[in-house]
């Protein structure tokens, strides 16, 4: 659990420097992370480097016993690269050129981008590759921010020709695979084709989805050439990326094998302003602390990605400058979000940006400091908490042994220090969670190629079953396909649309409960409706077959009826509990897949006009449809009881309660407007807060004993 920051020196005067490297310290940070966009004071001409201005920058901040973590500056390419190489500008969907005078402004597949960034990545690690001071690295900088993954240039469609010949080998291959007897639309040879945009109607989708799988490829590729370069001339230096919120462009999970480390920019205000699947009562509501779940949700994620390890890059600090609206933090809510970041995981909290910058494109954008210097209230926030975190710390080592005066001198003292250090890092050691929400790229691409309805935004499905599960105060695990099933009790499916053999395979062997949410399985690899019907290669175990489906405009909903045994027809109301809206309110709202049950399928629960909302057999269940809130969390209680879990009430009378345990320590975090009460037992002993949690409150309490799988 460390503390951080962004900072900039190129942007600011030497003489300052100095005093900005002890005032961290000062604060309790210990990193900072520079030079994501330095390219062009790191490399002024092409092949000339000047050195010496971050040679200095770097030593001043170790001086002050702080560590750096670099950034390759692949993120801004000089004008020298950007203009002068007709190859470097990404073009729109329409052709044209996207000019230079902001960042990001480079085509992933642009060869002149490619040889610059060799040059200045592998002199760049060879310089500070061992260099004491430097403990991690960063690769660009939130690739494909501002929309950039995609450049419809002559090397992006030349490239993708190629990638598309290597996939299918032959054009029969392909047109066979993309449908292309509809419309007559039979390719001759590969380079009959384009890109999947421009045309009188909608592209073929398995044209759509290749085409993203390639630019998915590409931004690997790009990736890749650093890591390359990074693990050659700095080893033993973890690597990472600083991935975005509510971004999926492309394939994290396959971007996470050439990197050590996850990292996330968290902007907890930002985000809600502009999640596409929040309501504006949500945006409204939650203005000044965020979603509650929003933050936890892509924790939650990039520790999946991560294999464990996470980090929080940049975390907002104050006011941002980039939604349709920038409000205040409520007070305490940046202490909250940096121990909320510890409690789901993360390794290191990186505060952006240490000080405002008065000029520029960004200066509306807060920071640790004012443009003057003096401490903005996200400062003394960070200085709350690297207070906390050197008691928790210091509690963690204490009961191990550390901290005892008479230890630390006596002989074989180091040894001591070193295992109790050891104890202290295994109580906060970061356990799998017995709940499972898959989560799979290709198939975000494939809801967004066919939202089928206006309000189906691809996260929106992952991230309400999430909040529904967070609400019941279970710790959730994002996973990849690939994730061994093995310890969870509960696997959520929702909104994966491609279901490959292999994970069906995977989760007919697996002992959990098995939830799958709507759209689940309903396409195969090339974007055709699945066959068998959906839910295709899962239908064996839960036997099923989708008959059609329907979008549903806002203000058009179903009613629910409880209870699959009286067939269709009339009712609601009453039983099961789960409080929120009660089932009289229970509808479908949306989205609905029309599914008939086969063989021994249950109905548990349907739709007014005879339509099944709930199936089940086993432990498989089927959810036909986007439901309201309520209903979404009595079902997944009810998966919970049945995996063995015990799910609460956390949010009932609308608290903005949240859980999160990490090692032996249980945290609860408070986002709503008055004082919630945390379920920690009578004798817990907290070392963060108490039982009663005020707004933006955080308490923490420790565990009797390290928590077990069961
Ligand atoms: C991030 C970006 C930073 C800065 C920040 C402002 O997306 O990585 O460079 O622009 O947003 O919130």
């Amino acid at each position: 659990m460390s503390l951080g920051v962004c900072y900039y020196p190129e942007q600011w005067p030497e003489s300052r420097w100095a005093a900005d490297a002890r005032a961290m310290r000062e604060l309790g940070l210990q990193t900072v992370r520079i030079a994501e966009f330095a390219w062009s004071r790191i490399e002024p001409e092409p092949g000339r480097f000047d050195w010496a201005w971050l040679d200095r920058a770097i030593d001043t901040l170790a001086a002050e016993g702080l560590k750096v973590v670099l950034g390759t500056p692949t993120a801004a390419p000089p004008a020298w690269l950007a203009l002068d190489h007709g190859d470097v500008l990404p073009l729109d969907a329409r052709g044209r050129a996207k000019g230079f005078g902001s960042r990001r402004h480079y085509c992933f597949s642009s060869p002149s981008l490619h040889v610059a960034t060799r040059r200045v990545v592998e002199a760049m690690a060879r310089r500070y590759g061992a260099h004491p001071a430097v403990i991690a690295w960063q690769t660009d900088n939130e690739y494909g921010c501002h929309d950039t993954t995609l450049s419809y240039s002559p090397a992006a469609l030349a490239a993708f020709r190629r990638w598309l010949a290597e996939r299918y080998g032959t054009v029969a291959a392909l047109n066979q695979a993309w449908g292309t007897a509809f419309w007559g639309l039979q390719l001759r040879s590969f380079d009959d084709v384009g890109f999947p945009v421009g045309l009188p109607a909608p592209a073929l989708p398995a044209h759509e989805i290749d085409w993203r799988r390639f630019a998915s490829d590409e931004v690997l590729r790009f990736n890749r050439l650093q890591t390359g370069l990074l693990r050659q001339h700095a080893p033993g230096r973890p690597l990472l990326h600083n991935f975005m919120g509510l971004f999926a462009d492309f394939d994290h999970h396959a971007m996470a094998d050439d990197l050590d480390v996850a990292a996330w920019d968290n902007y907890p205000l930002g985000h809600t302003e502009v999640a596409p699947f929040l309501d504006e009562d949500e945006r409204l509501r939650w203005a000044r602390t965020g979603h509650p779940d929003l933050a936890a949700f892509h924790h939650d994620l990039y520790r999946g990605i991560g294999r464990g390890r996470m980090w929080v890059m940049e975390q907002q600090a104050g006011p941002v400058n980039w939604a349709p609206w920038n409000a205040l933090p409520q007070p305490g809510m940046v202490r909250a979000w940096t121990w909320e970041a510890f409690a789901h995981g993360a390794e290191l909290v990186s505060y952006f940006r240490w000080r405002q910058l008065p000029y520029a494109q960004e200066q509306l954008h807060s920071g640790l400091h004012l443009p003057d210097g003096r401490r903005d209230s996200g400062a003394d926030e960070a200085a709350q908490v690297a207070s906390e975190r050197h008691a928790l710390l210091a509690a963690l080592a204490g009961e191990a042994g550390l901290a005892r005066p008479a230890m630390a001198a006596a002989p074989g003292a180091a040894e001591t220090r070193a295992a109790a250090a050891d104890a202290a890092a295994q109580a906060l050691a970061t356990q799998p969670a017995r709940v499972a929400l898959l989560i799979d790229y290709p198939s975000l691409w494939m809801a967004q190629i066919q939202p089928h309805g206006a309000d189906m935004a691809p996260l929106g499905l992952p991230f309400a079953y999430y909040s529904a599960l967070r609400q019941l105060g279970l710790d959730i695990d994002l996973i990849g396909p690939q994730t061994e099933l093995s310890g969870y009790a509960l696997v959520v499916v929702a909104g994966m649309l491609h279901v490959d053999d292999a994970l069906a395979a995977r989760l007919t062997a697996a002992q959990a409960v098995v939830v799958l949410g709507p759209r689940t399985a309903s396409k195969t690899a090339h974007m055709a409706i699945s066959d068998p019907l959906p839910p295709g290669p899962l239908a064996a175990a839960l036997p099923m077959a989708l008959r059609g489906v329907e979008s549903l405009r806002p203000g058009l909903r179903v009613a629910l009826v409880p209870g699959g045994a009286g067939g269709g027809g009339g009712g609601g109301g009453g039983g099961g509990g789960g409080g929120g809206e009660g089932q009289a309110a229970s509808h479908t709202r949306r989205w609905r897949d029309l599914l008939e049950p086969q063989r021994d399928t249950q109905v548990l629960d349907r739709h007014a006009d005879g339509w099944p909302a709930r199936l089940a057999r086993g432990r498989w269940q089927a959810h036909a449809g986007v439901v309201d809130a309520a209903t979404l969390q009595r079902w997944l209680a009810d998966a919970a009881r049945q995996a063995g879990l015990a799910p609460q009430a956390l949010t009932a009378g609308g608290s903005g309660l949240r859980l999160r345990r990490r090692g032996r320590w249980q945290f609860a975090f408070n986002h709503g407007p008055g004082t919630a009460n945390v379920p920690a037992p009578p004798d817990a002993v907290f070392a963060l807060g108490g039982r009663a949690l005020p707004p933006a409150g955080v308490a923490a309490w420790l565990l009797p004993e390290p928590a077990s799988m069961a």
